[in-house]
């Protein structure tokens, strides 16, 4: 981005502008951006649709790509390219590009590398709406998916192996079992068989985990989660090698999922202290995780600190430090779940994660609400799982918190029997 980007304009001097009509006046004047000559500290929100340029010339090779420049908000935007570049910068990316939201991101990486009769072999455990994408939009128009378990690598090599694949698709630390992917070892696989490998890394942040430096061909991001931290912005960002973004700039000016400015400004300040978050978001959640591993009534806890998780010296080698996220499973399925989460005071009762406050949620009948019976189990989904992004209150507050919901599970879950799942509400995100 030019760092002074105001000139005065060069085609249209208004030097006759007093002879203009009041209407004609009004608009120019309206639309007299200032110079300005210090740097702004912060990026500025270029809400601006349109970018004029000098000359037809001028225009002609910025919308085709022939010189660097804005012309038209869908195809770039200088607030939503400081975005993309900053999450590129921390990939360790060459470049990167940013979406309306993490789904279009991650259609934008898949559709730009996969077409009709291609296959990808994708994870079992991923967030719902991520399944359902593959396993709908993707099959619908002809691309073959198989989901296999990403921590059997002799089963993934398998897969792979089994047709051509044109794609290897998964997450650093999988919603919302939170499993953990051997991203060198995938890498490695995929590469062997001609596949390229996209990893969702929403979980881990680039603060905890930087797939591209150990192998992955793109990494996708809901920068709507800890890149932005705050519940407050919905956004996306691929980034990768420059030809591989290059198709992905491409697809997006085709099919229109272009980042509002204001969102873009959001996630950068967001970005600011990422670190700053992900460093508590870590110890917090670890010491809440062995809390609970200690907890009557508590049957199993997921957290990549705990040396239970099963890919606990994985983690230790691949990730910065634990993260955010969790996952727990109580004595009492999924009655015993409910009574958790409605006894809770702190935790926020809504389907997102990364953001400073807690959520606690139950996969089943919110973020994994597309996944029927069979495919909840295949992903690791037990009836009382419960997911919890663990924000950056006070540790003791959220271990009373917690206190309070384990009290209620088991009051609940002393009479509660296991039922079938019920019917899954409609809820966003
Ligand atoms: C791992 C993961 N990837 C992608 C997404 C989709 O992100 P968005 O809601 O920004 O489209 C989510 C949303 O929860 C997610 O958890």
């Amino acid at each position: 981005m030019p760092e002074n980007d105001t000139p005065p304009p060069r085609r249209h001097p208004d030097a006759a502008s007093s002879a203009r009509g009041f209407a004609t006046r009004a608009i120019r004047a309206a639309h007299r951006v200032p110079r300005v000559d210090q740097r702004p500290t912060s990026v500025p929100i270029y809400t601006a649709v349109t970018f004029a340029s000098d000359d037809a010339a001028e225009l002609g090779e910025v919308l085709t790509g022939r010189r660097p420049g804005y012309a038209y908000g869908r195809i770039d935007n200088p607030t939503v390219a400081a975005l993309a570049s900053v999450v590129a910068e921390l990939e360790g990316a060459e470049d990167g590009f940013a979406f309306a939201t993490g789904m279009a991101a991650i259609h934008a990486a898949v559709a730009s590398l996969a077409s009709t009769g291609d296959r990808v072999v994708a994870t079992q455990a991923s967030y719902g709406t991520t399944h359902a994408q593959f396993a709908g939009v993707l099959r619908r128009f002809g691309i073959a998916v198989e989901f296999v378990d990403m921590t059997d690598l002799a089963a993934v090599e398998t897969a792979v192996a089994a047709a051509p694949t044109r794609i290897l698709y998964a997450e650093t630390i999988a919603n919302p079992t939170i499993v953990v992917s051997d991203v060198a070892g995938l890498a490695e696989i995929a590469h062997r068989h001609g596949a390229l490998l996209i990893v969702d890394n929403t979980f881990a942040s680039p603060y905890l985990c930087r797939p591209l430096e150990i192998g992955a061909d793109l990494v996708v991001e809901s920068a709507t989660k800890f890149l932005s931290g705050h519940s407050d912005a919905l956004a996306g960002v691929v980034c990768g090698r420059r030809e591989l973004i290059d198709a992905i700039r491409a697809f997006e000016v085709d099919t229109g999922a272009a980042l509002a400015p204001q969102a873009a400004y959001l996630v950068l300040r967001g970005i600011s202290t990422l670190a700053l978050r992900m460093e508590r978001h870590s110890a917090t959640a670890a010491a809440l995780a062995a809390w609970l591993e200690r907890q009557d009534g508590v049957t199993r806890v997921f957290h990549p600190s705990l040396p239970s998780h099963p890919q606990h010296a994985l983690a230790a080698r691949q990730l910065g430090a634990g993260g955010g996220m969790l996952a727990f499973e109580l004595d009492g399925g999924r009655a015993a779940g409910e009574a958790f989460i409605d006894a809770l005071t702190i935790s926020q009762l809504t389907a997102s994660l990364g953001s400073v406050f807690t959520m606690v949620v139950h996969p089943p009948s919110t973020t994994h609400r597309q996944l029927d019976d069979e495919a909840l189990r295949a992903s690791g989904i037990t009836p009382g799982l419960l997911r919890c992004s663990v924000g950056l209150e006070d540790l003791d507050d959220l271990v009373a918190d917690f206190e309070r919901g384990l009290r209620a599970a088991r009051a609940a879950g002393s009479f509660a029997e296991e039922g079938p799942a019920r019917p899954a509400p409609a809820v966003p995100a």
